[in-house]
């Protein structure tokens, strides 16, 4: 029930609700993947359902794509889209330049191209994820399966001369076994501690053989929306370098949780 929302979801949903703003009916609008991009994709299904919105979603995942579809949103793939007005996703962190990390749901490869071919990236978060400097959440770096060994060598080697506090590499498991991407590859997570450079580091990784993408979204994101779990939330627009403050009434009848399907 709506009522038995922890705080951290009622924040995921506040942000994911402040987003919908941004979506108008015509428009293509990138999809994202976890469980705050879940909520936007519940909020649009409602308003597809119930205020007559219509859109084409395209989903960054298999996972996305099936909920889109369960809430009744058109899905479309990238190539019949080609260009996206919008992408709405999560993000693991976020600092003040607004670059990401993301990946936590092994999912930034999809979500990477996505994104890029939007005219903005909109990125819903709750506020935990802000950070000043990135690299306290394990960067996800997708590999190809052949020559894992030495594409992990290879990492390895680079991480030696970049800016960063930590140099342990794991691979990325799903229970007992290795956790495989929608693309089929694997997934390390580099456990760096702080990013001094993220933009050369990003460049320096996707230039190994053997990956694929890494997780840092550099000068990607345009529009932070963070939830609070009282209901209230800041949109920080690095376009229009402008900050805002929403509130959602959630003490009342007109409780906005209540809104919220199970
Ligand atoms: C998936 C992602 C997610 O956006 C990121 O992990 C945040 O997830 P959540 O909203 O569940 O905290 O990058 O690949």
């Amino acid at each position: 029930m709506t009522s038995e929302l922890s705080p951290i979801d009622k924040a995921k949903f506040v942000a994911a609700k402040q987003a919908t703003e941004y979506v108008k009916s015509g428009m293509k609008v990138g999809l994202g993947t976890g469980s705050t991009a879940a909520w936007l994709v519940q909020c649009l299904g409602e308003m597809v359902r119930d205020e007559g919105l219509q859109i084409k979603g395209v989903p960054t995942s298999v996972r996305t794509a099936k909920l889109a579809r369960e809430v009744g949103i058109e899905v479309i793939t990238l190539d019949e889209a080609r260009w996206l007005d919008v992408t709405i996703d999560g993000a693991d962190e976020y600092d003040d330049d607004l670059n990401l990390i993301k990946g936590g749901g092994g999912a930034h490869l999809q979500e990477k191209i996505v994104a890029t071919a939007s005219d903005r990236m909109i990125v819903i978060a709750d506020a935990s994820k802000k950070v000043d400097t990135l690299g306290a959440f394990p960067l996800p770096v997708e590999v190809i399966p052949f020559g894992m060994g030495t594409t992990q060598a290879l990492i390895e080697e680079m991480l030696i001369g970049m800016d960063v506090l930590g140099r342990t590499i794991t691979q990325r498991m799903a229970g007992d076994t290795p956790f495989v991407s929608d693309e089929g590859n694997f997934i390390f997570d580099l456990h760096l501690k702080r990013i001094g450079e993220p933009r050369k580091l990003s460049l320096m990784l996707n230039q190994i053989p053997g990956v694929v993408d890494n997780g840092l979204f550099i000068d990607t994101c345009d529009m932070v929306i963070v939830g609070h779990s009282d209901g209230r939330v800041t949109v920080r627009d690095i376009l229009n370098d402008a900050t805002e403050e929403v509130r959602f009434n959630v003490l009342d009848d007109d409780n906005i949780f209540a809104d919220v399907t199970d």
